[in-house]
């Protein structure tokens, strides 16, 4: 399939690589003309185990390409991907500029792309967005063309550090739809990568965009909750690093996620937790423990505080 990539940053990179490997004809795109001056040349931003020769590779093949031209790469594209930055805003929201920018970008490609008559594509929400942000994204396109278009929501989980492992073998693929025809174009897109039965998810829209901020939220109380049960090991005698082997050894908690340390940090835990709890607030649902505004990642525990492992005291972070 013919896919666009727009916003070539972290999780852009990641997957037009890993999606060209697969076959698929892929255009990263990114205003940043340096950037991609440099991925044209085989020089990557970022350093990933087995990105770079995955770029290499698929750019050699010729199934990976760079580029500027935004409006270019939508019109030779069935899918749409958007995976441009979700930074904080001053309130803790997500800042949609970009995401909104680009939507609009891809309205304006679609418009102008005559001789073919109405020309059907798919925009994919890759960036982590709030919810209704699908709906957002759909009234900016249709504001600049009467183009046919679905908008599909695909948070992606990966972890820097371990981005393509993650990314292609997923522990899910969660694809927002009600569409069940984009579903299976979705599913077509993704089967490569979960071959060993890790399922692709098909839900609707706000329950998609709500998954990825559901996960990363669950995620920093665990290592907040965590830091706190330490800091009381600390004050009762007992070892935080054998009761972190204790309760990790019960499946129903798993073992991950479980060390003490820092806190927990990276470029997404802290912007999403606000994010999410910003959603909160908004629609009336203040939470308490255990909700997202008890991600305090205030306490964190200090390398006394347990005789074994807070050696690990570095920052968790996820995607
Ligand atoms: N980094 C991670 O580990 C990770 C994991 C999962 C999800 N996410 C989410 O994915 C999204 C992207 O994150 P990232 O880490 O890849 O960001 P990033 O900042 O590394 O990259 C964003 C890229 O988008 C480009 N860009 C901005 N505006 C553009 C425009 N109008 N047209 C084209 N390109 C544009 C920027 O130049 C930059 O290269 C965010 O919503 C983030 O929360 C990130």
């Amino acid at each position: 399939m013919k896919v666009s990539v727009i916003g070539t940053g972290y999780v852009g990179l990641v997957v037009g690589a890993c999606l060209a490997d697969t076959g698929h004809d892929i255009v990263c795109v990114d205003v940043d003309e340096e950037k991609i001056a440099d991925l044209c040349a085989g020089r990557l931003p970022i350093y990933e185990p087995g990105l770079e020769e995955l770029v290499r590779l698929n750019l050699k093949a010729d199934r990976l390409a760079f580029s500027t031209d935004l409006a270019a790469a939508v019109q030779q594209s069935l899918i749409n991907f958007i995976a441009v930055g979700t930074p904080s805003d001053e309130d803790g929201s997500a800042d949609m500029r970009h995401v909104m920018a680009v939507a609009t970008s891809i309205g304006k490609a679609m418009e102008a792309q005559s001789g073919e008559g109405k020309v059907y594509k798919i925009i994919v929400d890759k960036s982590t967005v709030p919810v209704g942000t699908a709906g957002k994204v759909a009234e900016a396109i249709r504001e600049q063309t009467d183009h046919p278009f679905d908008v599909v929501s695909n948070p992606e989980f990966l972890k820097e550090g371990a981005a393509v492992n993650d990314f292609m073998s997923p522990d899910r693929v969660v694809i927002g739809t009600d569409d069940p025809r984009v579903a299976e174009l979705m599913k077509e897109l993704y089967t490569p990568f979960v071959r060993t039965g890790n399922p692709i998810m098909i839900m609707d829209l706000a329950s998609a965009e709500m998954t990825k901020y559901a996960a990363n939220a669950m995620l920093a109380v665990r290592i907040s909750l965590m830091n706190e049960i330490a800091n009381v090991c600390e004050q009762v005698g007992a070892d935080a690093d054998m009761v972190r082997r204790g309760i990790g050894s019960d499946r129903r908690i798993g073992s991950s996620f479980l060390f003490p340390g820092i806190g927990y940090g990276g470029s997404c835990f802290p912007k999403d937790v606000r994010a999410i709890s910003n959603t909160a607030r908004q629609v009336g649902c203040q939470t308490s423990h255990p909700g997202p505004s008890s991600a305090d990642n205030s306490r964190t525990c200090s390398p006394r505080n347990s005789s074994a492992n807070v050696s690990s005291a570095v920052t968790t972070s996820g995607g």
